[in-house]
């Protein structure tokens, strides 16, 4: 397995590009299921999360080729997808696939709003928290779907003449749950309205694209969507917007090395709130016309009170980030998470660099600390690893990140960026 090797203590200058979102190219990927014309998407990031989704959707049937060249298995290259779902083959989404990648589930809505049927193993727990699908069925179920349990995986089918629009209003804010109904509801007949659904802006570039395929969405951006679903929906190209939690990393980091940044392409209206606690700390956080600029020379980090909470709230996936940027704050630094209840993986890992960090319940008590030292440490997550390597960026001496799969999965060249802007880092490659 790969490891990074981290010596820390430089500063980060420069410039970084940044990538096309995950959390939106995965649901944009499903929603070719949706047609049987192309779909074109753009600024797809290259992360180990989209391969594994393209294999499982060649499964089902769809013919993906990458910036013109007929994609073969492996690490897929180059950013624009064509992806034709002419004929969806299979509605089988297995175990091994699905249980490899929560976001897979989302096929579920897509397959049964074409197909009529689909069997999708169910996704669950993962190291973050249990992580239930429930909010899925109720909002599938509300569409007309008949859904049963059996051995592992959801089997549902539509009554005749398929899925139907209908009011669906959701207990609990839940990402998953919204994208999953939004794609089924695109090709339900009459209208969908979803209330309390999250507004996550990678759920608005997934409605946006739906419209480009010819779906009739009200309320993009809002926690009302309107959906008026289609009997077939048209091809689009549409290109996946960046990534908010990528911008944030790397601001959190330039914030805990010092130095002076500019992330390019990232919009600072997809994580206001974030850039606003980041504002609190002490560092420059500049919107500029290429994107956004994050500057600290010299002073301290002020520590903040923070909690977690859906869009426009604090990211949870910028939870762990922010932990490690407050680890030598010049105070004591409180982060509640709410979302996940067991988001804290990266406390333990963190406390080996030296960090002083109190566990009760969902809220973590953080004591700056006068500075970290390298070790060695384990990736356990995906944004628990990134949080590992802020700290190791600021920690005086050398940090090896053990199991650094995990940051594979979501971050886009983490290494040639970071030392692009005089960071020492490597991977060490297992052979
Ligand atoms: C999405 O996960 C993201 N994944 C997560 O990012 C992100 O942390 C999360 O939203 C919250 O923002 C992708 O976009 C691929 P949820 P999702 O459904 O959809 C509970 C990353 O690091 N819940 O909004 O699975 C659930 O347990 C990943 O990129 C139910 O109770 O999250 C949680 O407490 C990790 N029943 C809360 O809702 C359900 O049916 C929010 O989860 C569904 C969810």
């Amino acid at each position: 397995m790969d490891r990074i090797k981290i010596t820390g203590g430089a500063k980060l200058n420069g410039m970084i590009p940044i990538s096309g979102a995950k959390n939106a190219a995965l649901p944009l990927l499903i929603a070719s299921l949706l047609t049987a014309d192309r779909l074109t998407l753009k600024n797809v990031p290259n992360l180990a999360d989209v391969n594994l989704l393209a294999r499982i959707l060649r499964n089902h049937g769809v013919d993906l080729a990458v910036d013109g060249k007929r994609a073969t298995p492996g690490p897929l290259l180059g950013e624009t997808f064509h992806l034709s779902a002419r004929d969806i083959v299979d509605t089988t989404a297995p175990y091994e696939m699905v249980s490899r990648m929560r976001a897979s589930f989302w096929v579920l809505g897509p397959l049964l709003a074409r197909c009529h049927q689909a069997k999708v193993s169910l996704p669950g727990g993962c190291a973050i928290g249990t992580r239930p699908v429930d909010l899925h069925l109720v909002g599938l179920k509300a569409l007309g779907a008949e859904i049963d349990i059996d051995r592992g995986y959801v089997l549902a089918k539509t009554p005749a003449g398929g899925l139907r629009g209908a009011k669906v209003i959701f207990p609990k804010v839940s990402v998953g749950a919204t994208m999953n109904v939004l794609l089924a509801a695109a090709l339900a007949r009459g209208e969908t309205v979803m209330e309390n659904a999250a507004r996550e802006p990678e759920i608005g570039d997934v409605a946006e694209c739906l419209v480009k395929m010819g779906c009739l969405i009200e309320g993009i951006g809002t926690s009302t969507l309107r959906i008026q679903g289609r009997d077939r929906l048209e091809g689009a190209v549409h290109t996946v917007l960046p990534d908010r939690i990528e911008t944030g990393t790397f601001a959190f980091a330039v914030a805990a090395t010092g130095g002076d940044v500019v992330l390019t392409g990232a919009k600072a209206v997809h994580l206001q709130t974030a850039l606003d606690a980041l504002a609190s700390t002490g560092t420059q956080v500049i919107e500029t016309e290429s994107g956004i600029r994050v500057v600290r020379n010299g002073a301290g980090i002020n520590p903040i009170t923070v909690e977690t909470q859906p869009f426009p709230g604090f990211p949870t996936d910028l939870q762990a980030q922010m932990m490690a940027l407050m680890t030598t704050a010049k105070g004591t630094s409180v982060i509640r998470e709410t979302i996940f209840e067991n988001r804290f993986m990266h406390v333990q890992e963190l406390a080996r660099l030296g960090a002083d960090i109190q566990l009760s319940g969902d809220t973590a008590i953080i004591k700056g600390v006068r500075g970290l030292t390298g070790a060695p440490v384990m990736a356990t997550d995906l944004r628990a690893s990134v949080s590992l390597v802020i700290a190791a960026l600021m920690a005086e001496g050398e940090t090896t990140i053990n199991r650094v799969y995990h940051l594979d999965r979501g971050f886009e060249q983490l290494e040639r960026k970071l030392s692009g802007c005089g960071a020492q880092i490597e991977r060490i490659s297992a052979g």
